[in-house]
């Protein structure tokens, strides 16, 4: 009978493996940062080698530290940043360039010049996105653009296209299986979410050949066997991170709504079978496709959350650990009236503007490291309020409490402000690793190993729950001071 759960958790800064039981308890967790290129201002690459490498580093570590059996893995599933965009050779599976990384803003004037031929409408008609260099169209125009000889040999289908999922499911199964799901199909700009296709008229309007995409399979069956130890294990499960956090929170149902604390902070809610257009700047997304329907979702994307804390860590080198914010944070009573916008990549939901950048603004001669900090780890909540506020406008439902997760939730006082400057509660669930657990959640289901999902929502179980505790009158002047600093870092970029 096989105990566990593999659970491949690739990131936007790290590669994770975590392995669970079939009670989901956490049996163990590996976990290594990689490499973040930037070649010029604005741009962000991976190395997809360096990615493969490190997510089978840490999937062997966690099969050994934990002395685990590998006859013992009944599945794997596989989470993936999304958007990031790789191109490799069908023969060698050698990538043609690196991997060009969903905040990277190089192809920003290819968007403008989609607005300009009118087809805003009908990309968000079809694909639920708000046009933007986010999502991965434009990136593989990019490539096939910039790598000589790419764009025939793809259409001679000697090239293959896949996001991280795709990418990582190519090398795992000895380069036999090219496949996605649709969570991370619905995040190209080329797939269709009602028709559940990819979609020629943006194929061709961004002259990308079919044969090079990947066949969009459901979040939950077998696609696949992969070769540990001589053992065969079958590879269950695909969800982009955001939808795999949802599923692995437990949102389930129409109405469901979670934040993920990562790299970026993303607020998506469960809209059932209906895709819910949105009138506030949040995009419509699949949530889910599970035994052959999908599920919506809306999705309020913000692009720097926890990468602010990144930032003052490496470039800043205010303190050697992430953590070490938290600590910093509550060394003053407030930021001195210091606000940060964390704008380094332009701004996502609810505002869309890819010529933001970020600024630092309030400093006075009386400002310390600390009040830095402080507005860093604030500048996360709010633009979270302003999520929360967008979709509670869209969809006409107040959220009544926030359900949190991801790599930042783990700090009390960012959670606490964040309650805070909501006026809501914040409910932390025992296990922060939704989005891995989302994962085995999707790679169990289609062994067998959970029998559905009642089965899995009667195992959620709470950790904390943050009760806010902040004064009307305080609220509203931050509030307003954070909107005044938003305002100034909007459109700032040369075009
Ligand atoms: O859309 C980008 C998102 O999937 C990245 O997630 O967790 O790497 O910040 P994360």
């Amino acid at each position: 009978m096989s105990r566990y759960i593999l659970s491949l958790d690739q990131g936007t800064t790290s590669s994770r493996a975590i392995l669970f039981d079939a009670e989901q308890n956490i049996v163990g967790l590996a976990q290594k940062e990689f490499t973040q290129y930037y070649p010029r201002q604005g741009w962000v690459e991976h190395d997809p080698m360096e990615i493969y490498a490190s997510q089978y580093a840490v999937m062997s570590e966690v099969i050994t530290q934990n002395d685990v059996d590998v006859r013992d893995i009944a599945a794997i599933g596989v989470t993936n940043q999304r958007e990031t965009t790789i191109l490799w050779e069908r023969d060698t599976g050698r990538p043609i360039y690196n991997a060009i990384v969903w905040q990277c803003r190089r192809t920003a004037d290819m968007i403008g010049e989609l607005l300009d031929r009118g087809l805003g409408e009908t990309i968000r008609g079809k694909t639920g996105l708000i046009p933007d260099a986010y999502f991965s169209g434009t990136k593989i125009k990019w490539i096939l653009d910039h790598v000589p000889g790419t764009r025939e040999r793809a259409e001679r289908g000697e090239i293959l296209f896949g996001t991280v999922d795709s990418w990582l499911i190519w090398r795992l199964t000895d380069k036999t299986v090219h496949v996605t799901d649709y969570t991370n199909a619905s995040r190209t700009m080329l797939y269709n979410i009602h028709t559940l296709d990819w979609d020629d008229a943006l194929l061709e309007a961004l002259d990308i050949p079919r044969a090079m995409l990947p066949r969009v399979c459901g979040s939950s069956e077998v696609y696949g066997y992969t070769v540990l130890q001589g053992t065969k294990i079958p590879i269950a499960g695909i969800a982009g991170d955001q939808q795999a956090a949802l599923f692995g929170q437990g949102c389930f149902e129409a109405g469901d709504a979670k934040n993920t604390y990562g790299t970026g902070c993303f607020l998506l809610m469960n809209t059932g079978e209906t895709a819910c257009e949105s009138k506030n700047g949040l995009l419509t997304t699949i949530a889910i496709g599970l035994g052959g329907k999908v599920q919506y979702a809306l999705e309020g994307s913000v692009f720097v959350g926890g990468a602010v804390i990144q930032w003052l860590r490496d470039e800043m080198r205010f303190f050697n650990e992430s953590c070490d914010a938290e600590y910093y944070a509550q060394k003053v009573k407030d930021t001195g009236g210091v606000y940060l916008v964390p704008a380094f990549t332009g701004l996502g939901a609810p505002y869309w503007d890819m010529y933001a950048r970020g600024c630092i603004m309030g400093i006075t001669r009386g400002t310390k490291r600390e009040h830095l900090i402080r507005a860093a780890q604030e500048s996360i909540a709010y633009q979270s309020l302003e999520l929360v506020e967008a979709m509670e406008r869209d969809t006409g439902r107040r959220i009544s409490e926030l359900c949190v997760d991801g790599g930042a939730s783990r700090d009390r006082f960012l959670m606490q402000f964040q309650a805070d400057i909501l006026n809501k509660q914040v409910r932390r669930p025992m296990i922060r690793e939704t989005t891995a657990l989302g994962a085995a959640y999707l790679a169990g289901l289609a062994v067998g190993v959970w029998s559905g999902t009642e089965e899995l929502k009667s195992l959620w179980r709470c950790d904390v729950t943050f009760e806010p505790d902040m004064e009307e009158p305080r609220r509203a002047a931050l509030l307003a001071g954070w909107r005044k600093a938003l305002d100034r870092s909007r459109g700032w970029a040369d075009r």
